[in-house]
Parts: C-alpha cells; structure tokens; sequence
C-alpha cells in the first residue's frame, strides 16, 4: 500500500431511515460500494410505509447488506474488506422513523465496540445535500468537493423536507426558508394517491405527466407572491383533490387522459414553485453554484426546471446520479468522511432523532 493508500479513510455508511436498508463503503469521497435493499413492495399494499414493517426487515437485511456492501467494495480495491479495514462507522441518527433508525443506530454501535471503531453521528438531510459529492470508483463524478465555490445555494427536495439552504462551507449551513406544510415529495406521493397511482406515487406519477397536457386544467402556485424563501404545497395538493373529487362524485373514474394531465399540471405548478423560491433565493444570496438533492431531484423535469433557473443566472447546478437522489448509505458515509476530517465523532451513548434538524432558522 503507499503512503496516500494509507491515508485514505475507509468509511461505512449506515441509512436506515425510511423503507430502504442501506449500506456503503467509501474511501475519501469515491463510493466503493452502495447497497441498496428496498422494501417498497412489501409497504406496497399498505399505501405507505408501515414503521413496524419497516423495523423487521431492517433487522432482517441489515447483516447481509453489511456482507454485500464489504464485498462490493473489496472488489474495487482488490482485496478483502472487512470491519476491520474500516477507519470509521457513520450512521443515520435523524430524521427519519424512530424505530427504523433505531436498527441502523443499534448495529452500528455493535461494531464500534466489537472493532473498537470511531462512531459518527450523520444527519439524513446532510447527506441529501452533499450527496452530488460522490465519486464513482473511477473516481469521476458530478463534481469534487475541493471545487465548490462558495456561498453555495443548497436545495433538498425530499419526501419529509423541502428547504433552501445556504452553505459557507461543509458543515456551516444556514436555513433560508422551508416548507410551512407538505414537503413537495408528499405532494407528488398524496397527489399520486388521489389520482390513484399506487404508492410510492411520486416516480409514477413523473411518468404519467410525460403523456399530459397542462393547458387543460391549472392548479395553483403557492407562495409564489410570498417574500419569503419558504414553501407550501397543500394548497396544489387540496386543488388536486377538488378537481378529482367534483369529477368522481357521482361514481365515475378518472379517463388515463385526465390522469396524464392532472399528474402533468400538479407537475408544472410545483416545479414552478421551486424555480420561484431558488429564484428569489439567488437574487438574494448571490451563490456561487447551486446543489440539489432529495428524492424528487430524480425526475428529470425537475431537473431541466431548476438547470432552466441556474442557466439564467450563469451558475452550475449540480444534481445527485439517481441512485444517490433517493435514500442511500453512500451519502451518510461521504458525510461521514467530512465530519471524520474535522474530528466530529460520536459518542457511543448516540440515540435516535426522528425530527432531527440540520440547521433552524
Ligand atoms: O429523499 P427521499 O428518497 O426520502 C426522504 O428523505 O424523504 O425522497 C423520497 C421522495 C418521495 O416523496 C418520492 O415520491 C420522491 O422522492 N421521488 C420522486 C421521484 N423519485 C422519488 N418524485 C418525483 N419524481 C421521481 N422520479
Ligand atoms: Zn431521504
């Protein structure tokens, strides 16, 4: 091994935040190894996430996504990993469900102890944000961290959060503005409810708007006259359910053509929201360039909306791969790896905060 081999900071990241068992293996900022087990269709049939559900297959899967994630990774370097080899152990404290976290949180603090390894706490929101940070193991990607200019404008768009948030430096984050109601994936994922696309909705209902047509209907813009940097959605959401409901009352189910343009016209006004809000956030802040993430920065509307907004102001505007924009453990591993630079580590006492904030107003 050479000396910068040696230098090299091998991190295992744990999420256990939601319905996904997730586990990853980074060295400095280049992903080894991201393991992802879902358990979408298992909550499927419940129209959303059961905790208790949840708690049982993570406690079922957690061991084998270890094996894999230690295999995958040894794969890249070529030879074999195990806990050991690793310099440090980050894991999702909060936000999330409580008995999820709780599973990731418990084993975690097992290997710490049995390996004698440095425990890192990693807020799930931190590793949203930076989560465009990640290299591949050829160590490529959207773009390295060394290169961020700042201020950077953050941007999480997640199924539990929708916040603007300026960043001075990895780790200095202040709050500029957040949703007063629905984050805008619980819009998408209500609305795909109600438009009666199944659960989890907000991917589908993406595709559904591919086949719309936005100039049948128009639902509202919320905040879009507001000042302030913060977002609402439940007013789009409760113009969805009249819409449907004035149509569906006497019994009669929604034509495919509505639903396409219903998803199609949800679609236009939410993002219209968040090119707004990044707007007068850039006017404002003057950032240097922008970073997305969270679940719904994988819709590529969404995507081509907020380049649309960065363009106009001639700033770069990176988004996470789509492995990495919807929850994963190579986020709260490369977190993991920056909190590791500057020492933050946990103590073994670490318990979980379902309503974890990374930063408050
Ligand atoms: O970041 P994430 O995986 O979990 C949270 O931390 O909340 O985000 C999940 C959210 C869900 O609301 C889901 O419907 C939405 O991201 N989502 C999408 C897409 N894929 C996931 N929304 C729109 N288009 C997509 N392709
Ligand atoms: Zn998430």
């Amino acid at each position: 091994m050479t000396k910068t081999e040696q230098t090299k900071k091998l991190i295992l990241g744990i999420d256990t935040s939601c319905d996904e068992t997730s586990v990853a293996i980074t060295q400095n900022d280049r992903i080894l190894a991201n393991v992802i087990s879902s358990q979408v269709e298992l909550h499927k049939k419940y129209g959303g996430v059961v905790p208790a559900i949840a708690k049982r297959e993570h406690e079922a899967k957690i061991d084998f996504v270890i094996m894999e994630a230690l295999k995958n990774a040894g794969r890249q370097l070529d030879k074999k990993l195990t806990i050991k080899d690793m310099d440090a152990i980050a894991v999702t404290y909060g936000p999330g469900l409580a008995i999820a976290l709780e599973v990731g949180i418990k084993r975690a603090k097992e290997m710490c102890i049995e390996f004698d390894k440095k425990l890192i706490a990693v807020n799930h929101m931190e590793g949203h944000l930076l989560s465009s940070l990640g290299l591949n193991s050829k160590e490529n990607g959207e773009i390295n961290y060394r290169d961020l200019k700042y201020p950077v404008m953050g941007l999480l768009i997640s199924g539990g959060h929708t916040q603007l948030i300026l960043m001075k430096g990895i780790g200095e984050y202040e709050l500029l503005g957040e949703t007063l109601d629905d984050a805008v994936g619980e819009a998408y994922d209500k609305t795909a409810r109600m438009l009666g696309l199944g659960y989890p909705g907000g991917s589908v209902l993406t595709e559904m708007a591919k086949k719309g047509d936005e100039t049948t209907v128009t639902f509202p813009i919320p905040m879009a006259k507001n000042p302030s940097l913060d977002f609402s959605f439940s007013g789009l959401k409760t113009a969805v359910y009249y819409t449907v409901k004035k149509l569906t009352e006497d019994g009669t189910t929604l034509t495919k053509e509505q639903v396409y343009n219903f998803s199609r016209s949800f679609e236009v006004s939410a993002i219209s929201q968040l090119q707004i809000k990044l707007e007068k956030a850039i006017k404002k802040y003057n950032p240097k360039m922008i970073l997305v993430g969270g679940g719904v920065s994988a819709s590529a509307k969404v995507r081509m909306g907020l380049r649309k907004i960065a363009k106009k102001y001639d700033l770069k505007i990176y988004f996470p791969t789509k492995k990495l924009s919807t929850d994963n453990g190579a986020m709260i591993a490369l977190v993991g790896y920056f909190k590791s630079l500057r020492k933050e580590f946990s103590s073994l006492e670490l318990d979980r905060e379902p309503n974890a904030v990374l930063v408050s107003k």
